[in-house]
């Protein structure tokens, strides 16, 4: 059996998979189902001292959207996206923190782990906020630098105000680290250019891990009305944008190795995109959209699905796994030259391939599309367009 549990930050988290801090983690209710479903954690809603932040999700919207970016109503596709506009846990932190208790006391019965997630405007509110929460009890702190919604609030510098600013968001890193004796880890925007050089800079004034990373901000126009959905610019996300987190993930994996925790988030849908995650280098992968749609329950069937892979494949723990993908992955003058080659026998001359070459490799034959070898710089396009298995392959030039 595939031992699924996670050394994080010195942490021992029971599987990977984690509620990430959102609603499906808003109160103590909420984080005991997700709890229940067997995920190896959760993160609670980010817990803030500014009112305008819990003012904000009194006021929350979404709408998920299909692949044309139109309002779902009942089903929603595999590839949808989440546009939404939210704030951060509704309660005071005095309120909030009984809240992290009673879920504490529920998931050490329930050997989970219970993560911690703080913002506030002032450097002076992120330690206040550090050490109330650790005096809560949990294990580990995460810092919310990636709340796309201040964006939109003119005057409220947290979030992604902070994650943009390396200077400012080192300096609240530093002060929390200095405070607390739990580990901090750093949920960092993708709006920026350069998240490796962040890292590299979080860790060295004491971050444990940097999670990678939270949601876009959008903006959709309804063509019937002439008015943006939900009333202006939102944060975005969903399945499709797995892609994007990846690359960070691939980033950082490659310039520290083992040297720095990630957590993954942003994009993952199911078991297969935790797969993922951990092949390019996530310790842990917190899910938010996809438990929106389908409910807690999915959490858990994802921890199901991501040993059952395991198992299959002879996976005996995650480290087997973790980072394999982005050490394989190669620089471009690394790539070995390719070419198609078609079978005459299996293809049916349909002639997609003829489309979707532009070096003029492909040619058109009476019975079969053929190969002009000496343009053919195997790009792939034929192969992907091909209807028919086998009619086309791609294989390393001798
Ligand atoms: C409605 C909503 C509320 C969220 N609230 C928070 C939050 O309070 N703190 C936080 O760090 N991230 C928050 N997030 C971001 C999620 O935790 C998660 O990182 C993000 O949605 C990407 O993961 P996903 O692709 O699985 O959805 C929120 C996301 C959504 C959609």
């Amino acid at each position: 059996m595939a031992n699924m549990q996670v050394d994080f930050c010195g942490v021992r988290i029971k599987n990977p998979v984690v509620a990430s801090s959102a609603e499906p983690t808003l109160n103590a209710h909420n984080m005991k189902k997700c709890i229940d479903t067997g995920a190896g954690g959760v993160i609670a809603k980010t817990m803030t001292d500014s009112p305008a932040m819990r003012e904000l999700t009194t006021r929350s919207k979404w709408r998920f959207l299909n692949e044309r970016h139109e309002v779902c109503r009942g089903k929603v596709p595999r590839a949808f996206s989440l546009y939404g506009r939210s704030g951060l846990a509704l309660e005071t932190p005095e309120e909030f923190v009984p809240q992290i208790k009673e879920t504490l006391k529920y998931a050490a019965e329930h050997d989970a782990t219970v993560i911690g997630s703080i913002a506030s405007t002032e450097i002076s509110g992120w330690v206040e906020l550090g050490k109330q929460i650790e005096d809560a009890g949990v294990p580990l702190i995460e810092c919310n630098f990636g709340c796309p919604h201040p964006h939109m609030m003119p005057g409220v510098r947290t979030g992604m105000n902070v994650g943009q600013d390396f200077d400012y968001a080192c300096e609240i890193t530093q002060a929390v680290c200095e405070a607390v004796s739990v580990p901090v880890m750093i949920k960092v925007t993708p709006q920026v250019t350069d998240l490796v050089l962040f890292t590299e800079r979080l860790k060295s004034i004491g971050a444990s891990a940097v999670t990678l990373t939270n949601r876009f901000i959008g903006f959709v126009p309804d063509i019937e009305t002439g008015k943006p959905l939900i009333y202006g610019q939102a944060g975005v996300g969903g399945p499709w944008i797995k892609p994007l987190t990846l690359r960070w993930i691939n980033d950082v994996r490659k310039a520290f190795k083992d040297e720095m925790f990630i957590a993954g988030t942003n994009g993952a849908y199911d078991w297969r995109d935790v797969v993922q995650f951990i092949m390019s280098g996530a310790h842990i992968v917190e899910m938010c959209s996809a438990v929106m749609v389908y409910g807690y329950k999915w959490l858990g069937k994802q921890v199901r699905g991501l040993e059952k892979f395991m198992n299959e494949k002879g996976y005996e723990n995650l480290e087997q796994m973790r980072g394999i993908a982005s050490d394989a992955a190669m620089a471009y003058a690394d790539m070995p030259p390719e070419r198609a080659k078609v079978d005459p026998e299996t293809c049916t001359n349909c002639g997609r391939c003829l489309h979707a070459c532009f070096y003029q490799a492909m040619q058109p034959g009476d019975e079969a599309t053929w190969v002009k070898e000496e343009n053919c710089i195997g790009c792939g396009g034929c192969y992907s367009v091909c209807p028919v298995p086998g009619a086309i392959e791609i294989s390393i030039r001798q």
